[in-house]
């Protein structure tokens, strides 16, 4: 086929998905990366940093990306980490290091991300749910459940809610035993720092070993790019020799690892910086707090005061009211558990979008 029709017979598949640019799309982490970090993707878009001896220059660079993370965990430059291709394998990778460093069974919430479960089983730990208190883990139902060589998988911003795991105080109940406490930041680790730096969910509480925070969520960087930080080298523990390579070891989920998108969370890095970064979330939040006091105002019943940028409308039959929005170009996500429609204010949700969208929802809710 020539370019034209090869062109053209992509258009057509391009046309069904549905695209950040409309401002439809209102349950994703993401949001379009800056042109710039784009060019960085394809500039890079043939390394492989599963083979890094080929790619030095890739390698500078995520280790570039590494410090920024660890600066917004409150590590510090000499820690580990990784960008790896989102915040599963992060949560896979912490959840390997801790097995096989000798911790045995995980505890966390039932909003843990679907992730930690896939990788207890893949590593066949065992998962123990520990109650909730105002959407977080309720620190002393914790305490009469906690043992030795534990797991205990905090979330700072969780998926439906965007809660915050009381890190500081969990760390506290665990001090006296040897538990392994990761931190899921993949999409608070690039917020909380930004409104709540008071707030500690990284390695500024003792106790905490490796925490995952991803650009391709709140760092505006493309897919795949998710990361993952630690206090100690916990890579060694899933260390495998692998001869042919120019390193002979690997210590990662993966072989190959596109690594376009490291360049490109490198790129988004320098764009935004701390102040860019700062000035992104603060207005993401702000216009959640508009469309909380906007839903209110229409009549909706909101699930619970946001805290990051994350908003829960509650709604009946949340299910069938998901599929009406869909047939309306509206792409949104659903917690049948708290029988809401959940929305993510990433920056292409505008107050404009926010006012269509409740006045579709008006029709259908
Ligand atoms: C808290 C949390 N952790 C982990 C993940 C998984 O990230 P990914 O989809 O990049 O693998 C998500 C995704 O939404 C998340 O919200």
């Amino acid at each position: 086929m020539d370019s034209s029709e090869i062109e053209r017979l992509l258009a057509a598949y391009y046309d069904k998905d549905m695209h950040y640019e409309s401002g439809k799309i209102l349950g994703s982490m993401y949001s379009t990366p800056p042109e710039p970090v784009l060019r960085a993707f394809f500039k890079f878009y043939q390394a492989n940093l599963g083979n890094p001896g080929l790619y030095p220059g890739t390698v500078e660079m995520e280790r570039e990306v590494v410090k920024f993370l660890l600066r917004l965990t409150s590590g510090q430059a000499s820690y580990f980490g990784h960008v790896v291709s989102g915040g599963t394998e992060a949560n896979i990778m912490a959840l390997w290091a801790a097995r096989n460093m000798g911790y045995r069974r995980i505890l966390a919430t039932e909003d843990v991300h679907f992730s930690v479960l896939k990788a207890a089983n893949l590593l066949s730990l065992p998962v123990q749910y520990v109650p909730m208190r105002d959407f977080v883990m309720d620190t002393q139902a914790l305490e009469d459940m906690l043992q030795d060589r534990d797991i205990v998988v905090l979330t700072a911003g969780t998926t439906p809610t965007g809660y915050i795991d009381p890190v500081e105080d969990v760390a506290r109940v665990c001090r006296t035993l040897n538990c392994y406490i990761h931190v899921d930041a993949a999409f608070g680790g690039f917020v909380i720092p930004f409104l709540y730096p008071e707030i500690k969910f990284g390695f500024n509480t003792e106790g905490v070993k490796s925490v995952t925070i991803d650009p391709h969520k709140m760092g505006m960087a493309p897919y795949p790019a998710g990361g993952i930080v630690a206090r100690e080298n916990i890579f060694k523990s899933i260390e495998i020799d692998a001869p042919y390579l120019s390193t002979g070891k690997n210590a990662g989920l993966l072989g190959t690892r596109q690594s376009g998108s490291v360049a490109a969370a490198y790129a988004a890095i320098l764009h935004f910086g701390m102040e860019g970064y700062r000035t992104m979330v603060k207005e993401c939040m702000a216009n959640t707090k508009y469309l909380w006091s906007r839903a209110k105002e229409e009549g909706f019943e909101v699930l619970a005061d946001p805290v990051l940028n994350i908003l829960n409308i509650r709604v009946g039959e949340v299910n069938k009211v998901r599929e009406k929005l869909f047939k309306m170009g509206w792409g949104i996500s659903t917690y049948p558990k708290y029988s809401s429609l959940r929305i993510v204010v990433m920056p292409h949700i505008t107050r404009e979008v926010i006012d269509t969208f409740l006045k579709d929802l008006k029709k259908v809710g």
